[in-house]
């Protein structure tokens, strides 16, 4: 009777993480989805926990309640604290624990393979499950110490082909010990080879790349938890497993796309990070027109229609709020305002999202990509707020340029663009905008709160 009580409970579980995936897809559903997916999660784990199996209860309640005790606090903590900007970092982190999980289980389970019949199917699953959890753990841990500073990109002649060696010598050894399982000393150098070659798969890959290779180590986290459902015969851990490696993948290869670099290049080449930080000033492109901060506002106030770009700039300086207090000022003065929001503005999926959202934007202003390229061109002003690459023409004509071929919102159809950033300086591509040159471009320069703050208060007394 309690097995049939948590097959249900899976099944909920199951059907609580699909409708929770689904709904994560729109910012208006994200949060409830978010929740959905966490209340089948309780589920199935209070299941697990107190319900029987087979006829067997578990037992160890203690150490099970003092883990979850020390994560939820951990977990809640952390969460609470985490700023908008460090939110890679901490998936990032999130992301290594579920790598080490996965990694644990099958350290823990081939201590007990011996009482197995199919011995060579199980030590497969729990191989291929230490393999991928390893590298998803220490490949996470870098990308976590790149993202916060601490970890510098690092690499050296022949990199590539050493890990290559390295990666083909512990599969070898994966397949050597699913035919010699009683080989038991094999599994402590394939966990270190395992995590040795996720340290090194991710040392090289450019600091700003993190995102693209975070999504990649996430969906590895879910195949290895998938393994771990294998292992137990545990339907929800294999759908929860199989959801997290397929969103994963299908992130990792739209946010390729939505940059136009294909995965090979993500993880080979060393595009961003230091490269933009170390660029030129950008003097060589000619001249560029400045505003002032009253005609600024003035030209915004007497527009009929605005649509606001925000950009990674936008989110380092926490311009959210601000931005929000603008867009009021502005509609008060009968002015229609939009957002057009790029899918790889920011740094990370859904930054602006997020972002808007958390200052209470509302949603129906946010225009997708397309949609706000056919409406640039009945747009008077358009502000361009910290966003630089996804506004670059360079995309769309220079087949010279490193992002050509990545879709880009063209502004540059609108009667008149502000361009507010603090310097001249490039984006994370590290090239120049020809945009910031063009006769009906202006520049807005200063951190972008401050400026916003500044307009809000022009546009009131206008
Ligand atoms: P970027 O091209 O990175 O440009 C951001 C601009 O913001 C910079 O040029 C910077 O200029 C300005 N800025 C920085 N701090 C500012 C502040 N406090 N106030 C005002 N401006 C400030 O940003 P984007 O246009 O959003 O493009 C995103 C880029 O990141 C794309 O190349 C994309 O491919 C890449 N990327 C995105 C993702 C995802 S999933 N979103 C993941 C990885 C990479 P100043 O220094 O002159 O102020």
């Amino acid at each position: 009777m309690g097995g049939h009580i948590l097959t249900i409970c899976y099944l909920i579980a199951s059907v609580t993480f699909i409708v929770g995936l689904k709904m994560l897809s729109h910012p208006a559903t994200a949060r409830r989805g978010n929740l959905i997916a966490a209340a089948g999660m309780a589920i199935a784990i209070f299941g697990t926990i107190f319900l029987p199996r087979n006829g067997v209860y578990l037992h160890n309640y203690e150490w099970i309640f003092g883990g979850l005790l020390i994560g939820a606090i951990i977990g809640t903590i952390v969460a609470k604290k985490v700023k908008m900007t460090a939110m890679p970092e901490m998936v990032s982190m999130f992301n290594g624990m579920g790598g080490a999980c996965a990694a644990l289980i099958s350290l823990v389970e081939f201590g007990h393979i011996h009482e197995e019949t199919n011995i060579s199917h199980t030590v497969l699953i729990i191989v291929l499950g230490l393999i991928i959890g390893s590298v998803s753990f220490a490949g996470s841990m870098v990308a976590w110490g790149k993202l916060n500073g601490k970890v510098k990109d690092f690499n050296f002649p022949g990199q590539n082909i050493l890990n290559l060696i390295l990666l083909f010598v512990t599969l070898g050894m994966g397949a050597w010990l699913v035919f010699h399982p009683h080989l038991t000393f094999l599994i402590y150098i394939i966990l270190c080879t395992s995590l040795l070659y996720g340290v090194l798969f991710v040392m090289p890959i450019g600091g700003a790349d993190m995102p693209v290779v975070i999504s990649l180590l996430n969906s590895f986290t879910g195949v290895a938890a998938a393994c771990g459902g294998f292992l137990y015969d545990n339907k929800v851990m294999l759908t929860g497993g199989i959801l997290v490696g397929a969103a994963g993948t299908l992130l990792t290869i739209l946010m390729c796309k939505a940059m136009n670099r294909s995965l090979k290049h993500v993880l080979i080449g060393s595009f961003g990070g230091n490269a933009a930080s170390s660029s030129s000033s950008g003097s060589e492109g000619g001249a560029y027109k400045e505003i002032s901060l009253s005609d600024a506002a003035m030209v915004l106030s007497y527009a009929n229609k605005v649509m606001i770009v925000p950009g990674y700039g936008l989110a380092v300086a926490q311009a959210q709020h601000v931005c929000h207090e603008l867009e009021k000022a502005l509609v008060e003065k009968g002015v229609e305002v939009k957002y057009a929001i790029h899918p790889v503005a920011g740094r990370m999926p859904g930054h602006m999202n997020v972002l808007l959202a958390e200052a209470d934007v509302s949603y129906d202003k946010l225009l997708e990509m397309e949609a706000a390229n056919d409406e640039f061109k009945t747009t008077d002003v358009v502000l361009v707020l910290g966003a630089n690459d996804v506004v670059n023409p360079a995309a769309k004509n220079d087949p010279a340029s490193p992002i050509y071929g990545m879709p880009i919102l063209e502004v540059e159809l609108a009667k008149n663009v502000i361009v507010n950033k603090r310097s001249m300086k490039p984006g994370y591509a590290g090239i120049e905008n020809a945009l910031f040159f063009q006769p009906k471009t202006s520049m807005l320069f200063g951190d972008a709160k401050k400026v916003l703050q500044d307009l809000v208060t022009e546009v009131k007394a206008s």
